[in-house]
């Protein structure tokens, strides 16, 4: 899978994890994130939630304190669907029942093996389409109305 993955300042040794764990897995990963530097969430979010949405990724690992700030964020740009998450139970059904393409954990939330299990989860999950796109139809066109 094509997967961009980044992080501000408050996530920086989730993200070296993470990346490493991808990768090893045999997944092209596009670092954008913080290697350090305070870096803010709103400006990382939205600029890897847009290369998602123009199709250059398939999905999007976002890490921040909590996770809120990058989710939010992820979710102003047009056609993503972003969720924040602590458990691999809701990562893998964000995939199968809402599609969901950007993945938002909180470094200070969730330890790093709980996070890679979380990860796993979601990028092997698979959208189960049926009544589920009719639901991710609906809601994606209340956006598109919106814009
Ligand atoms: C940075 O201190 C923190 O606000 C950020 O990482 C994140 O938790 C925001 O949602």
């Amino acid at each position: 899978m094509k997967i961009v993955i980044t992080n501000d300042h408050a996530a920086t040794e989730l993200k070296t994890e993470l990346l490493f764990h991808l990768l090893g897995k045999g997944h092209t990963v596009e670092d954008m994130g913080s290697n350090g530097d305070r870096a803010e969430y709103p400006q990382l979010a939205h600029a890897a939630a847009k290369k998602i949405a123009d199709g250059e990724f398939e999905f999007g690992v976002f890490l921040c304190g909590t996770g809120a700030g990058m989710c939010i964020a992820a979710n102003k740009v047009h056609g993503i669907r972003a969720i924040v998450c602590t458990e691999p139970f809701t990562a893998k059904l964000a995939r199968e029942h809402n599609d969901a393409q950007v993945l938002c954990i909180g470094a200070r939330v969730v330890g790093r093996e709980l996070a890679k299990m979380i990860v796993d989860e979601f990028i092997e999950a698979k959208f189960e389409g049926g009544r589920h796109a009719t639901r991710v139809e609906t809601f994606m066109a209340f956006e598109s109305r919106q814009a």
